[in-house]
């Protein structure tokens, strides 16, 4: 069976559990760089989950009532434009290639969509996403409506997809999974190499082409997001992306870079000294937030909620900035008031998927919502340490983030991207054998 025609079978339980109705659901719109030049094309996360159709201007129509049906508009062929931009499937190739019921060139949507709309209760799909998709379903609703009969009813309420396709895209499958594994592993490797190609005086954009060489060497389409490398002070600037710094003898490098792979994310922060060895503040800030990691770690189980790796990581770093004279005060007040927020002010995970920051809640009627087998997640404890008067000088400009992707298993995690070193020997070794 076709993974995605399956996908579109469970969502239509899902939907039909709900009430029924139809779902529409377009692609990524094209964006204009300059003058012709488009960004490179992606396409929307919702709609390439269902499908697995990668080109542009389409829309997945699924109709949930007694005779199911889904249905494909997509471009037409058209030789003489495949001339310039490739190959279209077109929709008889594309409906017989990814099983859909029937296809339909992209140019008949707005004229097929109200007698689709017609007599459902509801209709499904992206809301307040992008303005340009709100209009056309409010007018497709609106004409719906204008030729409503008293036997071809318009839908009665407009509901929201990612409501149901959220919770699908939270469990990962088998093949997803096999996925998510491979760009954690070309990940982990980038990592190494960049490693391996830092020392002190080089650049931080030539340490973002070698990670970027290995991402697209291995087969990865794009980076997951831009890659932040940023050495000595810019490892404080948790966005930080001009990358385009010397690094200095002494100072750390903060490398976060992931890339993707058939459409997943894999999304790992390292942090090592430029020069191949820690310095001794270095070494016990590090200490300190791989600590963390493990300690977030330990507690991404079933049976725990997914606030639980935060609350570990909040604990073992709040009580170190005690230790290193960085806080002070007792361990709880300092939890409790958010003190710690000063050197540790994001969150210590998210889930991972199609998306760096993937689709799914992360509460439930307001309550943290329990891991579940086949969940994917990263857990990135850092400290960030800016110079102030009340912190000692040793520690300005210590920025460390150690990030990993782990999948929730039967009886505990696993770590996906384990490749990449992260003690503090196996880095010191790793950099050893520097290149050049
Ligand atoms: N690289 C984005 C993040 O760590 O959330
Ligand atoms: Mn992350
Ligand atoms: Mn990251």
């Amino acid at each position: 069976m076709d993974i995605f025609r399956a996908r579109r079978d469970r969502l239509i339980d899902a939907m039909m559990a709900a009430g029924g109705g139809i779902a529409v659901i377009p692609t990524a719109p094209e964006r204009e760089r300059n003058g012709g030049n488009f960004f490179p094309y992606r396409a929307d996360s919702q709609f390439f989950y269902l499908c697995g159709f990668c080109e542009p201007q389409a829309v997945l129509v699924i109709q949930a009532d007694e005779s199911p049906r889904q249905i494909l508009f997509c471009r037409a062929k058209n030789e003489a434009q495949e001339i310039w931009t490739g190959h279209r499937h077109g929709p008889n190739a594309a409906a017989e290639r990814f099983c859909f019921d029937a296809a339909y060139p992209i140019e008949e949507l707005d004229k097929k969509l109200p007698g689709l709309l017609a007599n459902q209760p509801a209709l499904w799909t992206s809301l307040a996403a992008d303005s340009e998709w709100d209009r056309r379903v409010l007018g497709a609703i609106r004409e719906a409506r204008s030729t409503a009969r008293a036997e071809n009813a318009a839908p009665s309420a407009v509901r929201e997809i990612s409501a149901v396709l959220d919770e699908m895209r939270l469990i990962k499958d088998e093949s997803e999974l096999a996925t998510m594994c491979r760009a954690a592993e070309i990940t982990a490797a980038a990592h190494c190499r960049a490693m391996r190609a830092t020392r002190p005086n080089r650049f931080e954009y030539e340490i973002e082409a070698e990670l970027l060489h290995a991402f697209r060497a291995a087969g990865s389409q794009f980076p997951a997001y831009p890659s932040i490398v940023a050495s000595g002070p810019n490892a404080c600037v948790l966005h930080y992306v001009d990358n385009d710094r010397q690094m200095l003898n002494g100072e750390l490098l903060l490398i976060d870079a992931g890339c993707e792979l058939d459409g997943y994310a894999a999304d790992i922060t390292r942090t090592f000294p430029v020069n191949g060895r820690f310095s001794g503040p270095q070494r016990d800030l590090y200490q300190l937030v791989l600590t963390a990691n493990l300690a977030a770690q330990s507690k991404v189980r079933p049976g725990n909620d997914c606030n639980a790796p935060h609350e570990a990581a909040v604990a073992v770093l709040t009580q170190g900035f005690i230790d290193l004279g960085l806080l002070k005060g007792a361990t709880q007040d300092l939890i409790e008031t958010e003190s710690y927020r000063r050197f540790y002010m994001h969150r210590t995970s998210h889930w991972l998927g199609l998306d760096v920051h993937d689709a799914g809640s992360y509460k439930i009627r307001g309550a943290w919502r329990p891991f579940v087998p086949g969940m994917t997640l990263t857990i990135e404890p850092g400290c960030y340490i800016r110079p102030t008067d009340d912190v000692p000088e040793a520690f300005w400009n210590i920025g460390i983030r150690i990030e990993d992707d782990a999948l929730v298993t039967p009886d505990g995690c696993e770590i996906l991207t384990g490749g990449a070193p992260r003690e503090i020997e196996e880095i010191e070794e790793m950099m050893q054998g520097q290149d050049g």
